[in-house]
């Protein structure tokens, strides 16, 4: 694979709140390579935005990272991000890895034309050629499929929700960054307005070169979108692999879990399987592995022992006592179909 832009290593992270602790993300570990997409995915609170969040220092103020290291590569330079001086934080963001924020969309202000933001954003780091942005503004608004002109004029409240979110992609990667995060872009948008994004997506990063972390909590969506999946349960990763190893060789019960959930042609809306239960608190998460209480493949050791995160098959890694019950199962949901 290509050389490495992002290599997370060893990462947690906590929010101080009165009760103690919340171990929000923990022990989290991986590689982005460059012009990848990799899709971190998980229900909601397994930590996805929180890991996201301390790559470029915006995590809220109850938050502390107690270990592990960043390492941002670029023209062969190598750094720690988490041993940043603010100023090269300020530079980072945008120049080099640009973050969509969850729920975004609403993000605009509101009575400022599109132009200004665009002009804005680029101002305040250091670009102020207004032609030149402009320029660029333009030939990205088309790369989204905008009409470019028009959308410059507009102010947010004129714009669909699928066009805020084009026009919010474009915006992400106005100062070329190398590496971008989508959280959760297409959440709020109907099925057919976040097929185009994921188009559009695709094609932006084909012509532009930079590589994507792609926050999801639905499965069928990141396996459109994602070279690499990675499953996170209770702010662990349980589950590394191609898109093909998670989408249809998983190893995790809860990997298996979030594909039974995904509604397919063959089957009837009833036999749709979510996953009992709840996810844990993450004050006290349950002894051994955190799954265990959930897990239809649980035995007394999955209780006790926390199962390692290992590499099963070249590329593909796993934490659970007892893949070969998954294999099993695994392979009957796709006889059915
Ligand atoms: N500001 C905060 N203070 C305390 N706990 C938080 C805060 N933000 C998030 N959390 C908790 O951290 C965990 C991970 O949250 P988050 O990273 O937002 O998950 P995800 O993005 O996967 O939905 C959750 O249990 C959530 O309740
Ligand atoms: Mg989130």
């Amino acid at each position: 694979m290509s050389e490495v832009v992002l290599s997370v290593q060893d990462v947690s992270i906590v929010y101080r709140v009165s009760r103690g602790q919340v171990k929000a993300s923990q022990h989290i570990s991986f590689d982005l390579h460059k012009g990848e997409s990799l899709a971190l995915i998980g229900e909601s609170g397994s930590g996805k935005t929180t890991v996201s969040l301390s790559f470029i220092d915006m995590l809220p103020s109850a938050a502390k990272i107690t270990g592990g290291k960043v390492l941002y590569t670029r023209d062969g330079k190598t750094e720690n991000i988490f041993e940043f001086s603010e100023a090269r934080m300020r530079d980072f963001r945008w120049h080099d890895c640009a973050m969509v924020f969850q729920g975004a969309q609403n993000a605009f202000n509101p009575v400022l034309k599109i132009k200004e933001q665009f002009l804005d954003t680029a101002r305040a780091h250091g670009w102020r050629d207004k032609g030149k942005v402009i320029k660029r503004t333009l030939e990205l608004l088309r790369l989204v499929r905008l009409d470019p002109e028009r959308t410059l004029e507009s102010f947010p409240h004129e714009l669909s929700g699928g066009m805020k979110q084009r026009t919010l992609l474009a915006l992400g990667v106005l100062l070329d960054p190398q590496v971008v995060i989508l959280d959760e872009p297409t959440t709020a948008l109907d099925i057919l307005t976040q097929r185009a994004i994921i188009e559009v997506l695709k094609e932006m990063q084909s012509r532009l070169g930079f590589s994507i972390i792609f926050i999801s909590h639905d499965l069928a969506l990141a396996a459109e979108m994602a070279d690499r999946v990675a499953t996170m349960y209770a702010g662990e990763m349980v589950e590394l692999g191609s898109t093909q190893h998670i989408f249809y060789e998983p190893l995790h019960p809860y990997s298996l879990g979030l594909l039974q959930s995904v509604p397919r042609l063959s089957q009837d809306k009833d036999e749709l399987s979510s996953i009992k239960g709840n996810p844990p608190d993450l004050i006290d998460p349950p002894s051994g592995c955190k799954f265990h209480p959930r897990c239809p493949f649980a035995q007394e050791l999955c209780n006790q022992e926390e199962p390692v995160f290992k590499e099963h098959e070249p590329g593909h890694f796993a934490a659970c006592h007892f893949t070969e019950n998954v294999i099993e199962a695994r392979a009957n949901l796709w006889k059915k179909d």
